[in-house]
């Protein structure tokens, strides 16, 4: 059975990989990994470890300690925030992928799962259907660390055999826990919004369009492509991975099904220009003929299980992270 190391794991994705993955290989299998405790879920239901991903030697130690074989890198600044914090962006994307990379490369791990983004692409990208191989001009640090980071994955595949995946995820969308520093937040803080207050100012224009996906769908790619056999993953940068693109104003619409009196103002601001830059909807053809990936949610599924789960969150005693 193979033992599996994920680093951020407290985050949107990492919190919900973790579950899933401890589902499927059993809790002591998967150890979770972050630099605080702040998500109860995932420090109680099975190993966690307090670990920085910049720190090298903290990270060979856990996986030396419980014999990891497998790696999932999911801590990363995201874009909002990484325009705020430029070099600690960068600091923390690229020397946390180099650890992880050289661990493989040096034998210590068998198999890296490593997320790119959408923010690869730019403004010279075709914005519609981005193809695989296109034009990249990332103009945020974070789309830069992304997309210098798919070269690096590259490069360790062709000159050193290592084992690593990669997809560019779109904008995620999740009722578990809260998205944070991302462009594409908009499209989950709504429905919080649109249950406690009936009412969301969104920081995006009303017809921005960007690729979205809901969790469950980004979990399964990111589980099918950990799966499959190494000589069905013909790109080693990252996959382009597509399930729904929306504005503001269509999720809006959509959620005014279920609460008719929800009210949407728009307020954009930086993340705009961000938001601008980058593709309104993405080719997946090759994610789907190399390892099968299909996404289930579009906007309408997603938003009813959306509703149902936080109206059931919000009226429990639970606290909403
Ligand atoms: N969700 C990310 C962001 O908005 C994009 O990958 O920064």
């Amino acid at each position: 059975m193979s033992k599996v190391l994920i680093i951020g794991a407290a985050g949107q994705i990492g919190s919900e990989l973790t579950q899933k993955l401890r589902e499927i290989n059993g809790k002591d299998n998967v150890v979770a990994s972050d630099i605080n405790y702040s998500n109860t879920h995932v420090v109680n239901s099975g190993p966690f470890e307090i670990l920085d991903a910049k720190d090298f030697n903290a990270i060979k130690n856990c996986i030396e300690k419980h014999h990891i074989d497998t790696v999932y890198l999911m801590a990363a600044m995201l874009s909002a925030t990484g325009e705020k914090h430029p070099m600690m962006a960068w600091d923390l994307n690229m020397n946390s992928l180099f650890h992880v990379l050289n661990l493989a490369k040096e034998g210590v791990i068998k198999k890296v799962f490593w997320p790119s983004s959408i923010a690869v692409f730019g403004p010279t990208t075709p914005s519609v259907q981005t193809p695989q191989h296109t034009t990249m001009e990332p103009t945020t640090v974070y789309g830069i660390t992304k997309q210098v980071g798919e070269r690096w994955c590259d490069y360790y595949h062709k000159q050193y055999g290592v084992d690593v995946r990669s997809i560019r995820y779109p904008g995620i969308i999740s009722w578990k826990t809260m998205p944070g520093g991302g462009t594409t937040d908009y499209a989950v803080e709504i429905y919080h919004k649109a249950i406690t207050d009936k009412r969301y100012d969104c920081f995006l224009s009303e017809n921005t369009e960007l690729p979205m996906m809901f969790m469950e769908d980004a979990i399964e790619a990111t589980l099918q492509i950990m799966k499959a056999p190494s000589e069905a993953i013909k790109i080693r940068s990252a996959y382009n991975l597509a399930a729904i693109s929306f504005t503001p104003k269509q999720i809006a619409a959509s959620i005014k099904k279920h609460i008719p009196d929800f009210k949407i103002g728009y307020n954009p601001d930086f993340r705009q220009k961000i938001a601008d830059s980058w593709p309104k909807s993405i080719d997946d053809t090759q994610a789907r003929l190399d390892w099968n990936w299909k996404h289930n949610y579009n906007l309408e599924q997603m938003t009813k299980e959306m509703i149902f789960q936080l109206e059931k969150k919000y009226s429990s005693s639970e606290k909403v992270t």
